[in-house]
């Protein structure tokens, strides 16, 4: 069995308004999702995800018809066969595969889980197949699994989880690598609010659709912001940093994007001493992100579980997709 892992992530800026070609950064997580995969002689996809209590077995000739791969009711895990297809089909195996599926990454909580599994996914088959990709193939067969769940997807997951460190990325022009004067020490807070990041994304699109002019300035603003914050971070200037995350999390509030828990999350945070505090990834739920220093990060951590939430440590994670064996 050959297995490979990759990072889940969080955005720090620029969520949306990436989408629309503005520049977002996104940094990825020490918590990583691993894909182990083997080759049979049946004419089957055996995929497993013993943690979410799937295990679905799809036939070969599945992997022809890419407009039957959408996820449906016992068929959770079927977007994958898209990413197994991109990759059987440039060494013509036909034969089958055991696929397991584990992850440290929380699920629908808009940090990047779907993109770190379809990234280890990649490589794995590749690895089980004789192949050696190059990272900009593993992101691209693992972005036709993101297609399939989040309709749109600028590209940024699978990115992060190809490449790991901390990114500024634009969609139509890729990506650079940002190296921070300083650590940064964040701690996200899951909501427990599930939403989808398609649905999300629509409603910007609705929103800027009615405000067309407002709505282009609120996401080159947020693209602006961006800028900024990548600057702040390469001189070291935390309090900064720290500013222009909330203004970020308005930014994202007046696109109708977060919501009345994910608001008063960020409130917490900042009346506890947080540098600054936004929702991170689509909204409507999922996770909140704290710019905190050594000494605050208790006094926030209270303050959030005083809300009722757990909170996570998110440490910068510098390896990207990676073989394990
Ligand atoms: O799926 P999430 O919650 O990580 O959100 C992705 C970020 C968006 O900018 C909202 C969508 C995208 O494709 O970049």
């Amino acid at each position: 069995m050959f297995t490979a892992s990759a990072p889940g992530k969080v955005i720090l800026t620029g969520e949306h308004a990436v989408v629309y070609n503005e520049p977002a950064l996104v940094m990825a997580l020490d918590r990583r999702a691993y894909v182990g995969v083997a080759t049979t002689n049946k004419r089957t996809i055996e995929l497993r995800s013993p943690e979410l209590h799937l295990a679905e077995n799809y036939r070969v000739s599945e992997l022809e018809d890419t407009s039957a791969m959408h996820p449906s009711k016992g068929r959770l895990l079927a977007p994958y066969l898209s990413t197994v297809r991109h990759v059987t089909t440039l060494t013509g195996y036909t034969r089958g595969l055991t696929i397991e599926i584990h992850s440290e990454i929380p699920q629908a909580a808009g940090l990047g889980s779907s993109a770190a599994v379809a990234v280890a996914l990649t490589t794995a088959v590749a690895a089980s197949l004789g192949l050696t990709l190059k990272k900009e193939q593993i992101s691209s067969a693992a972005f036709d699994a993101e297609r399939i769940i989040h309709g749109q997807p600028s590209g940024i997951d699978n990115l992060i989880a190809t490449y790991g460190g901390l990114l500024v990325f634009r969609k139509n022009e890729g990506f650079l690598p940002v190296k921070p004067a300083v650590g940064l020490d964040i701690v996200v807070c899951m909501s427990g609010v599930e939403r989808s990041t398609g649905t999300q994304v629509s409603k910007v699109a609705s929103t800027v659709k009615v405000h067309e002019k407002v709505g282009e300035l609120v996401l080159h603003s947020i693209g602006h912001l961006t800028v900024e914050m990548v600057e702040s971070l390469r001189k070291g200037n935390l309090e900064n940093a720290g500013k222009l995350l909330t203004i970020n999390h308005w930014l994202l509030n007046a696109l109708g994007v977060s919501h009345p828990l994910l608001d008063r999350l960020v409130y917490a945070s900042l009346r506890a001493g947080a540098l600054g505090a936004k929702l991170t990834g689509a909204g409507g739920g999922g996770c909140m992100i704290a710019l905190v220093t050594k000494q605050s990060r208790p006094k926030i951590i209270r303050a959030i579980s005083k809300e009722g939430f757990n909170t996570m440590p998110a440490r910068l994670s510098r390896t990207g997709v990676r073989l394990e064996n």
